[in-house]
């Protein structure tokens, strides 16, 4: 019998400290550098993002979202055999942050690794979870996207420090005789290194190099539009679908800008767009899962729909899922 791989529960994570941009304003003014709420609104569609405390790491986000995952698809922790967690933001350099939210979520002795794709990490974690779920590798995986931007930040850039959030968020993945995933879709093209990236590394015990996050936002935002259009269609060709069989676009949560350009090439209507950026911010490989699960939450996405998952980010890094929810 063919095996196919399925959502069964989706979770999330937010940490308690919400900034509303004019917290921003507030927050930037006292070290002299300007912002105001019309332009973060106006240019991003972002109004409030959260930051996690000291103290708090990626696993602690993870391992909640992935809790609450696994009370909606009533799976037991015991019963998970694989857990991809997709960061740029790992609580060490090793080991992974999977291996941590697995000894926090009381499991021992199924495979953990972390994937780092940047905004595009939980698509290529999904991608992954989803082709060792196919080959009988797994069978009920937890995979997770889990960010501590706001570690990475410099509050003397305006054109970046207003854009990020923390956040996790997560779903549990299982063998199924019927298609759940019904195509994927990944690419990256690494000329594009220093777009986005934060350049830093630790070596004999020092930080080498900026280790603060640098972003061309024009470059970025200019790939960002062609690529999602191309793998959204990639995606959509490999299942034998089209556009039209789309019942929610969950796309990366970066701008809303790029998403409503990404719709319009589609000939989608905003109306099957979640969006999420507004309350999140962009929260990178954490943003998808985040969005998708209050989707579910608020009862937007339900069993049955037909969704399409897209991410782009860092290295640079771009891909698609299409789900049969
Ligand atoms: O998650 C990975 C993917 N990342 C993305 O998708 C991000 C893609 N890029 C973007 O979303 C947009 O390029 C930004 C939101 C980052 C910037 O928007 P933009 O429309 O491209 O603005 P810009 O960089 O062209 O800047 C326009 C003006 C500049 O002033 P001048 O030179 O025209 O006087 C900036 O200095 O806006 C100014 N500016 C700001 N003003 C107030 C930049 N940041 C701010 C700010 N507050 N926070």
């Amino acid at each position: 019998m063919t095996r196919f791989a399925r959502i069964s529960g989706t979770g999330s994570c937010l940490p308690p400290q919400r900034l509303t941009n004019a917290d921003m304003v507030a927050k930037l003014a006292a070290r002299g550098v300007e912002t105001s709420d019309d332009w973060i609104v106006e240019r991003t569609g972002i109004r409030a993002r959260h930051f996690v405390g000291d103290g708090v790491f990626a696993s602690d986000l993870a391992a909640e979202a992935a809790r609450n995952a696994l009370a909606a698809a009533g799976v037991l922790g015991a019963d998970i055999d694989l857990i991809i967690v997709a960061t740029s933001t790992p609580d060490m350099v090793f080991p992974s942050t999977a291996a941590i939210v697995q000894n926090k979520l009381g499991i021992a002795g199924c495979p953990v690794f972390d994937v780092q794709a940047v905004c595009s990490g939980f698509i290529y974690a999904l991608t992954v979870a989803e082709a060792m779920i196919r080959t009988g590798t797994a069978s009920k995986a937890l995979v997770i996207g889990a960010e501590v931007f706001s570690r990475l930040l410099d509050f003397n850039d305006r054109t970046t420090c207003v854009l990020f959030g923390d956040g996790a968020g997560a779903v549990v993945l299982e063998a199924s005789d019927t298609p759940g995933i019904l195509s994927t879709d990944i690419h990256a093209d690494g000329k594009h290194t220093d777009i986005l990236c934060v350049p830093g590394h630790v070596s004999g015990g020092q930080i080498m190099g900026d280790p603060l996050l640098k972003m061309d936002g024009q470059a970025v935002f200019k790939l960002a539009v062609g690529v999602l259009e191309d793998t959204a269609r990639a995606a959509l060709d490999k299942a034998g679908k089209t556009a039209a069989d789309i019942d929610w676009l969950i796309p990366h949560q970066a701008n809303i800008r790029i998403m409503a350009g990404t719709a319009r090439k589609l000939k989608l209507p905003m109306d099957k767009v979640v969006v999420t950026v507004d309350q999140h911010g962009n929260t990178s490989a954490a943003s998808i899962p985040l969005a998708l699960d209050h989707a579910v939450r608020a009862g937007q996405v339900k069993k049955g729909d037909t969704l399409l998952l897209e991410g782009v980010g860092g290295g640079f890094t771009w891909g698609a899922v299409l789900v049969d929810f």
